[in-house]
């Protein structure tokens, strides 16, 4: 294993354990949760707009599973302040595997994306772009 994966293994460690902007956003523009099917891990995102209606404020979320899909939701948590909701649109799954930095399986990338895709539905849902939902899941 190399120093350089090594240190990602640890940052990753690191938001599993001390995630950041965790908790309940009390004036959240919107919200929307999601799970993966295949674990039960679960995600709720909250995220707050500017009020430009279109820049990302704060985000914050609540979850429970694993170390992937926690530390993900960590990090693209804070990637997303100063983010119009057009660049989340535009994210796809290499934008977060690239924030983890370490290679994963095709299972774990569903970790890996799961508040990814929990904020871009969110985000269509608030927009009239999709339709209401109970719930993202990662199997769509
Ligand atoms: Fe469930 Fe990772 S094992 S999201």
């Amino acid at each position: 294993m190399s120093m350089g994966s090594d240190m990602y293994r640890q940052q990753i460690l690191d938001h599993y354990k001390n995630p950041r902007n965790y908790g309940e956003l009390d004036d959240a523009t919107f919200s929307h949760v999601g799970e993966n099917p295949l674990c039960g891990d679960a995600i709720r995102v909250d995220v707050k707009l500017a009020d430009d209606g279109e820049t990302i404020e704060h985000v914050s979320f609540e979850g429970d599973g694993c170390a992937i899909s926690q530390a993900s939701a960590s990090m693209f948590s804070g990637e997303l302040r100063g983010k119009t909701l057009e660049e989340l649109d535009a994210m796809d799954r290499d934008d977060v595997i690239d924030l983890l930095g370490v290679d994963i399986s095709p299972v774990r990338v569903k970790c890996a994306v799961l508040a990814e895709k929990v904020a871009q539905d969110g985000a269509a849902i608030y927009q009239g772009e999709k339709e209401d939902m109970d719930m993202t899941t990662t199997e769509e």
